[in-house]
């Protein structure tokens, strides 16, 4: 199945999505970031999943013990060791989610950004990140809040503008789905879909939602 992150919108096309004009979804990214940072110890071995050319991985090397970014696209992971190159806790590797395997466990498992949508997760794919969480981890999935629904298309117009994407098609983009007439889909996981897969884990969880603009889903291993 094609990947339209790994086949077009990699590496430098990637970083220039987060290159935002748009204060309000700049301050969403960092609030994304900043709830994640204030739950770490310090010491924590972390995974972040999906992760791009490792902007995520980068705001939070100083907050844990260490931390890999793994990515499908050989070409992110390639921007991201030399973006990572001052942090000698962070690496790198290209993995696909739905074939991820570690030697260690995790303390805390990363999927952020509407990460479940990117990479077309499957219960095998969540069932696979709980097996890699070691006891008393996490792991932390987050979607975009309805609320921010229109930020959400202004910032999906901005790449669009930049040409990073197709055009949208706004016949066909509502509900929390974002559709481009070049074929790039991204669907939004709602705090009901989360319950569902909280609950058919079968773990302590909680959802949350942080700054009217991410929602959270966050499962405890015992
Ligand atoms: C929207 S970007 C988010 C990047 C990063 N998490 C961030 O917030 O900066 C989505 C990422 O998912 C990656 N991706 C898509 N499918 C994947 C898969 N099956 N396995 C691993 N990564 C995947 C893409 O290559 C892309 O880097």
């Amino acid at each position: 199945m094609s990947n339209y992150y790994a086949d077009k919108l990699n590496s430098q096309s990637l970083f220039q999505v987060y290159e935002t004009d748009i204060p309000r979804v700049k301050q969403y990214l960092d609030a994304e970031i900043d709830f994640v940072r204030k739950n770490l110890s310090g010491s924590e071995r972390v995974l972040e999943m999906a992760a791009g050319y490792g902007r995520i991985v980068k705001e939070l090397a100083s907050y844990c013990g260490s931390i890999v970014g793994m990515d499908i696209s050989a070409e992110n992971v390639e921007l991201g060791k030399e973006y990572l190159k001052d942090f000698p806790n962070a690496s790198m590797v290209t993995m696909d989610a739905h074939k991820m395997t570690f030697d260690d466990t995790f303390d805390v498992i990363l999927c952020l950004q509407n990460g479940l949508s990117a990479v077309r997760a499957n219960p095998a794919v969540i069932d696979n990140i709980i097996n890699l969480l070691a006891p008393g981890g996490a792991v932390y999935f987050s979607s975009y809040s309805a609320r921010f629904w229109d930020w959400r298309v202004k910032w999906f117009e901005e790449q669009a503008a930049k040409g990073l994407l197709g055009e949208i098609d706004y016949d066909q983009t509502k509900n929390g789905v974002i559709i481009c007439k070049d074929g790039f889909k991204a669907m939004t996981h709602s705090p009901e879909d989360f319950k569902k897969i909280g609950d058919a884990i079968g773990l302590p969880y909680q959802i949350k939602e942080v700054d009217e603009s991410s929602i959270f889903l966050i499962i405890q291993k015992k």
